[in-house]
């Protein structure tokens, strides 16, 4: 009688402890996921200035401005414009990455120009309007006006 009470009790306590142990690693898992994920904060509206003007940003130039306001300054031999760093395949922030920009996230790739190099991303990124807030003076980037890919300053 005791030996089916103490069966009973252990069987019971391998049920606890399985659970226990599975919820434990169902939170350990979500927990990395979610520390890998890097989602892109926010996009705050409105104009942003930055200190770059037209003039400090030579052909090859790039900027981070990620944390001002999620894009980067770029310019090439046509002139500066701003791409936005918020990844369109699920909104992680993208870091730039020798020719381009590359997402922690699930390994899109995207040239300098924002286009799509590398899937599972299907979209290139944005890109903001880019203006002078005075004649040769520090430029502005509107986060809330897209562009043409191919608009520059
Ligand atoms: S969020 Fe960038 S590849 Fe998925």
């Amino acid at each position: 009688m005791s030996d089916e009470k103490s069966e009973v009790t252990l069987h019971s306590d391998r049920r606890g402890f399985c659970k226990l142990a599975g919820s434990t690693l169902a939170l350990l898992a979500l927990s990395r996921a979610t520390a890998s994920a890097a989602p892109a904060p926010p996009e705050e509206d409105g104009p942003k200035t930055v200190p770059d003007t037209k003039a400090s940003l030579p052909p090859g130039a790039l900027k981070d401005y990620r944390k001002l306001g999620n894009f980067f300054l770029v310019a090439d031999a046509k002139g500066v414009y701003a791409v936005s760093s918020v990844c369109t395949h699920a909104g992680c922030s993208v870091r730039s990455a020798g020719t381009g920009f590359e997402c922690p996230c699930h390994d899109s790739a995207f040239d300098l120009a924002g286009a799509v190099t590398q899937g599972p991303a299907k979209l290139p990124l944005k890109h903001f309007e880019v203006r002078e807030s005075a004649p040769g003076g520090p430029l502005v980037v509107d986060v809330t006006k897209t562009v043409a890919p191919d608009a520059r300053l």
